[in-house]
C-alpha cells in the first residue's frame, strides 16, 4: 500500500513539476515573441503580425502571469501597458556623470573648434555628425542583457529613476538581441513625435483641457508622471546616441551605434541621412546647411547638429572642460526669423479671463508653414517693443508652435503714429478689465456673464479628470451655448432628447473663423445623454473640482471632502475652519468663501445637488450603510 501511494505521491509531483516547466516554457516563449514584434514594429517600423493578433499573445501572457506570480519579471511585455505608479521617483547617482555639450550660434566657433583640435591631436580625425534631438535626456542602464534602469539627467551627478515610466516605451529594449557586453549604459533623447503632439492637443481640446505649448516640455512632463499608465499612452519615443561601459566591442563612436542597433536599440539611421561620418569641415558644414534647411521636414523636433570626434581613444586625449567634454560640440539653430505687415491687433479672452493681444499678420511662410497670426504677450510688450498696427515686425518661431513678434523692422516705414492703445473694456461682454498687482495679463473680471469664461468653466467641468462626461467636446458646447440650451453647468443636466435632435449650430476655429455648420445627429445625442447620466456616480471630489473654484485643483478637492465629507458642511465653513484643511492657505480659503458667498453658485450647487450629483464623501456614505446594516445587532467582545 505504502509503495503505491509513494509512487502516486512521486507521479503527481512529476505532473506538477512538468505543468510548471510548461507554463514557464510558454511564458518564455510569449515573451520571445512579444519582444520581437515590439522591435519590428517600434525600431524598425515594420509590424509583421496584426494588432489582434499582438493583442491575443499579450493577453494570454498577462493571464500566464496572474496565475503564476512567482515568474513575474519586471521586463515582461506585460510591463509596457504600464500600471505602476511611482509615489517619489527615486533620486540615483551616476555612474558617470552626464555631461552637457558646449554649443554654439556661430559657424565660426565650429570652424575655431575643429581647428583647435586639429592643433591637439594632429590631422588624423574623423566626425561622427548627429542632429541635436530636442527632447529630455536619458540614462540607461543593461545588465546580462536585461534592462535594469532608466534615469533622468537632473543635475549631471544625480538624476532620477524613472524606470517604471520607461518600460512603457515601445522602442526601448528591455531585453537585448545578439552578442552584448555584460555591463554598460547607453544615453540618448526620450521625444514626443510631432504626430502623437498633435493628436494628443486635439484631444485635449476636444476636452476643453489646456494645449501644451510645445512637445519638448510634454515629454519631459510625460516622463515624469506618477502614472506609468498614462506614460504608456503617450506614446514617447526615444534615439540613443552615446553608448558608455568598459572593454565595450568597438573603438569608434561610429560603430558603437551599429552595435546598439544590433542589440535592439532605436538609433539614428545612416540611410536617412540622421546621421554620417565626415572627415573636413566642409563636410560638417553641408550637414549643418542641409539640415537647418530641412529640419521642418522631419517627424520630431531637432534644435541643432552634433558633432563629435569619431576615434574613442582620441576623447581622453582631447578632455574636458568645466563640464563638457572637448570632443563634441553642438550647433544650435536660430529660430527662424522673418519680417511681415502687422495688419492689426486683436483680442483673445482665455476661459480665465486673461487677455491675449494677438498680432494679424500678412500671411507670410515660417518654418515651413504658413503664419497669420503671432503672439504679442502682454500690454507691457506692446509698449516695449513699441508696437503699432501697421508696422512691419519680425516673428520668430522657436519650440512652440504659435510665432511670437520679437521686435519691429525700424527700417520699414511705421504703421500707425500713435502708439497702440491697450483695450480697457472686454471685447466679449464689455466688463472693464483688471490687472492684479504683480501679474502681466489683464483680466476680464465677469466670470459668471463673459461667453468664452462660461464656456470654459463648462468644458472643465466635463473633462476628464472632473465630470468625465463622454459625448460632449467643446464644439457642441460652444453650440449649445448659441442656442442658448446652457448658461451654467447645472442647464447640462436639463437637456432633453428632443431639445437636442438635430440641433444646427455653427462652430469656428480658435479665432471664431472659418465657420463650419453642424447638427446633432441621434447617435451622438445618446451618447452625450449617457455620458450625462453616468456622471451622476462621479465623486464628491472630483464634482467639487469640476465646479471650477479657482486654487481649487485635483488635491484640495479632495482634502476637502475628506475633512468637510458634505457640501453643506462645507459652504457653512468660516476661514479658520478651511485653513485647518490640509494644503488649504490664505488663498484657497478665501477664494472657496468668495465662491460660496455668490447666491448664483450657491444655487447652481443646489441645482446639480436636485440633479443627483454626489455632494457627500465616499467614506461618509459608506460608513453610513455599514452602521445601517449594524444596527440592532449585539457583539461580545472577548
Ligand atoms: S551627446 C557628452 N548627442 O544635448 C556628450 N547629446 O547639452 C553627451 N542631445 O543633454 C551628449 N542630441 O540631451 C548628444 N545626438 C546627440 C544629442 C544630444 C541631443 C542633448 C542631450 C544633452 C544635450 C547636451
Amino acid at each position: 500500500m505504502t509503495i503505491v501511494a509513494s509512487i502516486d505521491l512521486r507521479l503527481t509531483l512529476f505532473h506538477r513539476i512538468f505543468f510548471m516547466i510548461n507554463i514557464r516554457h510558454r511564458i518564455d516563449e510569449l515573451t520571445h515573441e512579444l519582444n520581437e514584434h515590439n522591435y519590428k514594429y517600434y525600431v524598425l517600423n515594420q509590424p509583421t503580425v496584426s494588432d489582434y493578433e499582438f493583442d491575443r499573445k499579450l493577453k494570454e501572457l498577462e493571464k500566464l502571469e496572474l496565475e503564476h506570480p512567482e515568474f513575474a519579471d519586471a521586463n515582461s511585455p506585460t510591463k509596457r501597458v504600464g500600471g505602476d505608479i511611482t509615489d517619489k521617483f527615486e533620486k540615483v547617482t551616476h555612474i558617470r556623470p552626464m555631461l552637457s555639450l558646449s554649443n554654439t550660434y556661430s559657424e565660426e566657433d565650429i570652424r575655431d573648434w575643429e581647428e583647435r583640435l586639429h592643433k591637439s591631436v594632429g590631422d588624423n580625425i574623423e566626425y561622427v555628425l548627429e542632429l541635436k534631438y530636442d527632447g529630455v535626456a536619458i540614462s540607461l542602464y543593461y545588465k546580462n542583457g536585461r534592462f535594469v534602469r532608466g534615469v533622468t539627467r537632473g543635475d549631471g551627478s544625480v538624476g532620477e529613476d524613472v524606470s517604471a515610466n520607461i518600460r512603457t516605451i515601445g522602442s526601448i529594449p528591455l531585453r537585448l538581441r545578439g552578442k552584448f557586453p555584460d555591463e554598460f549604459e547607453i544615453r540618448g533623447e526620450i521625444f514626443l513625435p510631432h504626430a502623437v503632439f498633435a493628436e494628443l492637443n486635439r484631444e485635449r481640446e476636444k476636452q476643453g483641457e489646456e494645449l501644451y505649448a510645445n512637445p519638448r516640455n510634454t515629454a519631459a512632463g510625460t516622463l515624469k508622471h506618477q502614472d506609468s499608465k498614462l506614460v504608456a499612452k503617450r506614446k514617447l519615443d526615444c534615439f540613443l546616441y552615446f553608448v558608455l561601459g568598459d572593454h565595450l566591442p568597438y573603438d569608434n563612436h561610429f560603430d558603437s551605434l551599429l552595435h546598439a542597433a544590433d542589440w535592439g536599440f532605436k538609433v539614428p539611421d545612416h540611410k536617412m541621412h540622421l546621421i554620417e561620418k565626415a572627415n573636413s569641415i566642409e563636410e560638417i558644414m553641408r550637414f549643418i546647411h542641409y539640415w537647418d534647411e530641412h529640419r521642418h521636414n522631419l517627424p520630431f523636433d531637432i534644435d541643432g547638429v552634433v558633432i563629435k570626434v569619431n576615434q574613442i581613444s582620441l576623447w581622453d586625449e582631447l578632455g574636458m572642460t568645466a563640464k563638457s567634454p572637448r570632443w563634441a560640440i553642438a550647433y544650435k539653430f536660430k529660430a527662424e526669423t522673418v519680417s511681415t505687415v502687422l495688419e492689426k491687433i486683436s483680442y483673445q479672452v482665455g476661459r480665465t479671463g486673461a487677455i491675449t493681444p494677438v498680432a494679424n499678420l500678412r500671411p507670410v511662410l515660417l518654418a515651413g508653414t504658413t503664419v497669420k497670426r503671432a503672439s504679442l504677450y502682454n500690454a507691457d510688450q506692446i509698449a516695449k517693443l513699441d508696437i503699432r498696427e501697421g508696422d512691419t515686425v519680425f516673428i520668430e518661431k522657436g519650440g512652440e508652435i504659435i510665432p511670437k513678434v520679437i521686435a519691429v523692422d525700424t527700417t520699414k516705414p511705421r504703421g500707425s503714429v500713435h502708439p497702440h492703445i491697450y483695450i480697457r473694456q472686454c471685447p466679449e461682454c464689455g466688463t472693464t478689465l483688471v490687472r492684479n498687482e504683480g501679474e502681466a495679463a489683464h483680466y476680464c473680471p465677469n466670470e459668471n456673464g463673459c461667453p468664452p469664461q462660461i464656456k470654459g468653466k463648462i468644458e472643465h467641468f466635463i473633462s476628464r479628470k472632473a465630470m468625465n462626461i463622454e459625448g460632449i467636446g467643446s464644439e457642441t458646447i460652444a453650440g449649445l451655448y448659441e442656442k442658448k440650451l446652457i448658461r451654467t453647468v447645472a442647464d447640462i443636466y436639463d437637456l432633453r432628447k428632443e431639445q437636442l435632435i438635430g440641433l444646427e449650430f455653427t462652430v469656428g476655429d480658435e479665432f471664431g473663423e472659418n465657420p463650419k455648420k453642424r447638427s446633432l445627429q441621434e447617435k451622438s445625442v445618446n451618447n452625450l445623454l449617457a455620458g450625462i447620466e453616468a456622471s451622476k456616480k462621479i465623486p464628491f471630489e472630483r464634482v467639487l473640482f469640476a465646479l471650477g473654484i479657482r486654487f481649487v485643483g485635483e488635491t484640495v478637492a479632495k482634502k476637502l471632502t475628506r475633512r468637510f465629507k458634505t457640501i453643506d458642511s462645507l459652504v457653512a465653513a468660516n476661514a479658520e475652519a478651511l485653513l485647518e484643511t490640509d494644503e488649504v492657505g490664505e488663498k484657497i480659503a478665501q477664494s472657496i468663501l468668495e465662491w460660496f458667498s455668490l447666491e448664483a453658485n450657491r444655487s447652481m450647487v443646489e441645482r446639480l445637488k436636485n440633479s443627483g450629483l454626489l455632494f457627500t464623501a465616499d467614506e461618509g456614505r459608506s460608513l453610513a450603510t455599514v452602521s445601517e446594516r449594524l444596527k440592532g445587532m449585539s457583539f461580545v467582545v472577548i
